[in-house]
């Protein structure tokens, strides 16, 4: 695996540094809408493309599934790759977005890569293997309980909007019943926050395969618990999420269930 992870180190750090060259020229920048406040910039492509290049330089033969450019065909690895996670916050050179790279083999997750350029942050974890912040051992927090913890989300802010209704409530018993709530901007970064005890818990609704793949490995690795809000479904097919430690996590999902 740990040619693998170099790889995936590799490519992040090209991504996560080209972004980073253009943080200052945000201004210049081409946006183009997607859909609803979803953008794409020249950066996110050109991000992707020095990702792939990197991956496909050593690995010619694997998949790959990329959010800007879909699936390229392969054998039975599969690299999943945010190019640039936090769009909105980068084309307001609002300093919190990263890079997120995950290999899948056979379906399993096996390799898990998220780089904050503006930090110089990287988190990386193998199935197994745990989880490191820069090479160090990283734990989800101890935190006992909801009473005075951290808890990251995002909101329902485009074509997951039809949340919104269930999702105030949930926002207002959680801000209830913790001491505070974030909403960086970046779901690979806040699930990799819970994997290093940053945050205690995470939820968020709608997110994508390449949000979540790198960050879930990172949280299970670092004994946190990462699944499906919505019962009855798997997490990657309802990208609707709940994570943390098992503590927060319990008492997170328990506090939520209410609303869903
Ligand atoms: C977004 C970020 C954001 C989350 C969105 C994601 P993008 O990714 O992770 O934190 O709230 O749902 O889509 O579009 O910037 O790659
Ligand atoms: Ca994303
Ligand atoms: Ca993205």
């Amino acid at each position: 695996m740990q040619a693998l992870l170099n790889t995936a180190v590799k490519a992040a750090r090209k991504g996560g540094d080209l972004a980073l060259r253009y943080l200052n020229r945000v201004g210049d920048l081409e946006v183009r809408s997607k859909a609803r406040n979803e953008f794409v910039t020249q950066v996110d492509q050109a991000a992707e493309a020095a990702i792939i290049g990197s991956i496909r330089e050593r690995y010619p033969q694997h998949a790959i599934l990329a959010e800007e450019s879909g699936k390229h065909a392969g054998n039975e690895f599969t690299w999943i790759i945010d190019p640039l996670d936090g769009t909105t916050n980068f084309i307001h050179g609002f300093p919190v977005f990263s890079v997120s790279i995950a290999l899948e083999v056979h379906g399993q997750l096996e390799v898990g890569v998220v780089y904050d350029p503006c930090r110089q942050e990287l988190f990386t974890t193998t199935r197994g293997g745990g989880a490191q912040l820069d090479g160090r051992r990283i734990r989800v927090s101890s935190w006992p309980g909801l009473e005075g913890s951290l808890i990251g989300t995002g909101f329902p802010y485009r074509s997951n909007t039809q949340w919104l209704p269930k999702y105030m409530p949930m926002l207002q018993a959680v801000m209830e019943n913790t001491a505070g709530v974030r909403r960086p901007g970046s779901a690979a970064l806040d699930l990799c926050y819970v994997a290093a005890g940053r945050l205690d818990g995470f939820w968020e609704f709608g997110l994508s395969i390449w949000d979540i793949a790198a960050g879930t490995l990172m949280i299970r690795e670092a004994g946190g618990i990462a699944t499906s809000l919505t019962p009855g479904q798997e997490l990657a097919e309802s990208g609707n999420i709940i994570a943390g430690s098992p503590k927060v996590h319990a008492a997170l999902q328990q506090l939520l269930a209410d609303h869903l």
